[in-house]
């Protein structure tokens, strides 16, 4: 098969450039930047799989690095900038010491940014898109041989490539891609036309990942997709056939079949899309005890007319009334949310429309962006574009409701016993650990570090806006015998 052929090729350049590096003195080192959403996080760890085992190791400290990677996001104007004021900075390294400077994913299918890069920062050794990933072990192959710059990126949509290495970020969580690509064509957004169409890998794999996996004790997976709950929805439309596993045909069976993979705790999943979250979906949620009940659905607009104009296929009305569905069907469901603020002529009685959703539905967490105009998507030649200013206040007025929700919602949680997972030690305090509850919070205690990676049982005793505190619970002593 051609998919196949293609791997072991690559597999042998993995070989190919391990050879090189192994006649090289020195260690070699490799720093990686990774903008933009947890796709592209999971693709960088893909990236890192391949790397190590062509004998670089990670360092976070770009001067110390040999080969220096960007991964990159083009869903709003601020990671260009930042983009282009890190190639800058590595001017100076490439001179010094000849460094390579790789840079992939979604900015790179944009013409305009990669004309741009090899007109002012023309010392780039390699432009890959998102749909040669895979192929990165040969690019650097070409790169170190042939002492040339290469650009390697397609305009049509990548294959679902199995079986690379990959190394991954945590050992307790891990992100399985289900499926790449979106359909939806939102006016604002530009990921489909540069992460291409949907298309959903097959069941067969993913099973066999999630078990893999569990065997190496990872304890809660999040499933990733552009529209993760339209899984084989284009298959099942075009009639394309995957081998039959355990009856798995669409997003809710995928969801049971995980569900029963032991030594899983918790399953997740972004991002849905609210007109794809049929009921079979949300029988899958309360049914599956592993999946969290914490759901993203974003919304992105209060107002039905914005949300025609920005072609979400779904009304306020029909929103709410999904929310409510949800509700009613899941308990203890929560919900967090993305909306967008300014999208080309929203009036301020418009934005009102979102603050209302937003008073009503009370989401667990909101993430709020301002709108930012994308070169090739509709909404960038929309007329009536919103002045930053106004765009700002709308912002600082949604961001005022959202802060003054949390800590009300927060308060709900003290006296609870909450079931968390147990990340690691506390970023700002090593003696104290941080877990997750199944609604994401963040809970910050004290106890045993042989407690990581466990599920226990917590009493929640205090919040503080972004996090809260926990106690073990009082009724199991100081080792919890819950402890799964
Ligand atoms: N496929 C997902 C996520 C897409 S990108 C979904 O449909 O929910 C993540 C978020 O970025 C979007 O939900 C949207 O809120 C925001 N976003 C996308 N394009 C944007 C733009 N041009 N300006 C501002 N925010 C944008
Ligand atoms: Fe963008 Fe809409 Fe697709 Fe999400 S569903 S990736 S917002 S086009
Ligand atoms: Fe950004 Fe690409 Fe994800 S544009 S949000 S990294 S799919």
């Amino acid at each position: 098969m051609q998919v196949e052929s293609e791997i072991q090729k690559q597999l042998e350049y993995i070989e190919k450039v391990k050879k090189i590096n192994n006649n090289k003195n020195e260690k070699l080192k490799y720093s990686i930047l990774t903008m933009g959403c947890q796709l592209n996080e999971n693709d960088s760890e893909k990236l890192c799989g391949m790397i190590e085992k062509m004998g670089y190791k990670r360092t976070e400290d770009f001067n110390e690095a040999d080969l220096t990677l960007f991964n990159t996001c083009c869903v709003r104007e601020n990671a260009e900038d930042k983009l282009f004021g890190k190639l800058g900075e590595l001017k100076r390294l490439k001179e010094k010491k000849g460094i390579i400077i790789a840079i992939g994913g979604c900015m790179m299918q944009e013409k305009h940014i990669t004309s741009k890069i090899k007109e002012s920062y023309p010392y780039t050794d390699i432009i890959f898109g998102t749909h040669t990933l895979h192929k990165f072990p040969e690019d650097l192959y070409k790169v170190l041989e042939e002492k040339r710059k290469l650009e390697d990126v397609l305009d049509i949509d990548g294959k679902v490539y199995e079986g690379l290495p990959i190394k991954r970020d945590s050992n307790i969580k891990a992100s399985v891609t289900i499926m790449n690509g979106c359909n939806n064509f939102c006016s604002y957004c530009i990921v489909p036309y540069v992460r291409g169409r949907e298309r959903s890998r097959e069941p067969r794999a993913i099973i066999e990942e999630v078990e893999e996996l569990s065997k190496q004790g990872y304890k809660e997976i999040t499933l990733l997709g552009q529209n993760v709950n339209s899984y084989l929805r284009v298959e099942r439309e075009k009639c394309i056939k995957f081998e039959e596993y355990e009856d798995i045909n669409s997003f809710a069976t995928l969801l049971r079949v995980i569900n029963k993979i032991e030594g899983i705790e918790r399953i997740r999943f972004v991002s849905p899309h609210p007109k794809d979250f049929t009921d079979d979906v949300i029988e899958a949620i309360a049914d599956c005890e592993k999946v969290c009940k914490l759901v993203h659905l974003p919304l992105q607009s209060g107002n039905t007319k914005v949300l025609k104009e920005m072609n979400r296929k779904y009304t306020k009305e029909q929103y709410l009334k999904l929310v409510e569905k949800m509700k009613s069907k899941i308990p203890n469901l929560t919900l967090s949310t993305d909306i967008i603020v300014g999208f080309p002529g929203e009036t301020d009685k418009e934005f009102e429309d979102t603050l209302d959703v937003v008073k009503k539905v009370k989401f667990e967490q909101v993430y709020m962006f301002i709108y930012s105009r994308r070169v090739g998507t509709p909404g960038n030649n929309m007329e009536n574009q919103i002045p930053d200013e106004i765009k700002h206040k709308r912002f600082n007025k949604l961001k005022e409701l959202v802060e003054s929700q949390i800590t009300e919602n927060n308060q709900k949680y003290i006296g609870t016993i909450q079931k968390v997972l147990v990340e690691g030690t506390s970023k700002n305090n090593e003696t104290m650990l941080t877990g997750r509850t199944d609604s994401n919070k963040v809970v910050v205690f004290e106890a045993d570090k042989s407690l990581i990676g466990k599920v226990i049982e917590l009493d929640i005793v205090s919040e503080h806006m972004w996090y809260l505190k926990g106690k073990i619970n009082s009724k199991f002593g100081e080792i919890p015998d819950n402890v799964k």
